[in-house]
């Protein structure tokens, strides 16, 4: 199958006003597609920037769900060729993550096959993917691995808990009621804000630059663009030959690493220069692979140029304000 005739296709983006969502949606009008989009309020002015997209006027429609309600994404993915999952909560309380990630994922899946939707693209995380304490440090972590369930569970990771329970949940269903499902697994996303609020992995960032941490963790993360991982998952939606899941990630860095790039870029900001672990050995980055959603065409942007990305949308939105020149010390 495939979807290169963007024009006059249908698709629906879940959860559309969020982080990664909304530079989807604006790809998708972009492109010329009809986008149905579910909020949970499309009154609400905090989804107000969709409607300002170029082209929403025309091709977006915006519809109210909520992840518990199977009916809710029933109605809004009716006429539509393809589905877009991304809506998920992103947060490690387990009364909040578990039951809407799993039942959500089960009344999309369940809607999109009753709505005769061609192909499903579900916005995995890499969460499901490396949590994993028996794999040896020279594995290549690809696709074909797995977070370990009881381990998230020990050590209270209920966000790659709920995540990897829903992609599961999400590949049981898609075989049982035949719906083509593509999964997409972002490493942490960052880059500029479309959104009025700010979200989890803004907040990464942000509190390396607000004051609100004086020292660093000893810990790798992967980063990458948030218009990278939005042209992900249309790359896989149209590709014909798209199968499994895709991890999509450009750098892997130690936060040591992360604050000096900061410090380079904004020399401005009280950014913290103390590993908070000063007993154990600097973590290291493990393997990662991200060759199979290269090979599809898509291209990094470098984690340099989008932390400065990051950065400027962050004081755009007025998230962070730089020192006045006044108030910096040149003595110290
Ligand atoms: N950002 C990252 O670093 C990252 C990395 C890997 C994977 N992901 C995945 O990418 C997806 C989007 O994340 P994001 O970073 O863009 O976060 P986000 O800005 O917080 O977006 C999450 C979206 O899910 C919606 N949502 C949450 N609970 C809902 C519910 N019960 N019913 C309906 N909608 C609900 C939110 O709606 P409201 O606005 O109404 O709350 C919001 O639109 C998630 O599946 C996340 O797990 C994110």
């Amino acid at each position: 199958m495939s979807f290169q005739q963007s024009e006059c296709l249908t698709v629906c983006v879940t959860g559309a006003g969020g982080f990664i969502a909304s530079w989807l949606v604006k790809l998708l009008l972009h492109k010329g597609y009809f986008v149905q989009g579910t909020v949970r309020d499309p009154d609400d002015p905090k989804n107000d920037h969709l409607k300002r997209l170029e082209g929403a006027d025309e091709r977006l429609r915006l519809f109210k769900a909520n992840l518990l309600d199977y009916q809710s994404f029933r109605i809004a993915f009716d006429g539509c060729q393809g589905v877009f999952h991304t809506a998920s909560p992103v947060t490690d309380d387990p009364e909040k993550m578990i039951e809407p990630a799993i039942k959500g994922t089960e009344n999309v899946i369940s809607a999109a096959a009753d709505a005769g939707v061609k192909r499903l693209v579900f916005t995995s995380s890499i969460g499901t993917v490396y949590m994993d304490p028996n794999r040896d440090t020279e594995t290549i972590v690809d696709e074909s691995c797995w977070s370990d369930l009881e381990y998230c569970k020990s050590t209270r990771n209920w966000y790659c808990y709920g995540k990897t329970m829903a992609e599961k949940v999400a590949w049981e269903m898609a075989a049982k009621r035949e719906v083509d499902l593509i999964v997409v697994s972002p490493v942490l996303v960052i880059g500029p804000l479309l959104q009025p609020s700010i979200n989890a992995s803004s907040i990464h960032i942000l509190k390396y630059l607000n004051g609100a941490v004086k020292t660093y963790a000893n810990a790798v993360q992967a980063y990458v663009h948030v218009g990278d991982v939005a042209e992900a998952h249309v790359l896989v939606f149209e590709s014909a030959t798209a199968r499994g899941r895709y991890i999509c990630g450009e750098s892997m860095l130690h936060r040591g690493e992360v604050v000096d790039l900061l410090r380079s870029l904004f020399p401005c900001y009280p950014i913290p220069s103390v590993c908070k672990d000063e007993v154990n050995p600097k973590v290291k980055p493990y393997k990662l692979s991200t060759q199979k959603i290269q090979d599809l065409g898509l291209k990094f942007t470098p984690t340099k140029e989008t932390l400065r990305q990051t950065v400027t949308s962050l004081e755009e939105k007025g998230f962070l304000h730089a020192p006045r020149l006044s108030t910096l010390n040149f003595d110290s």
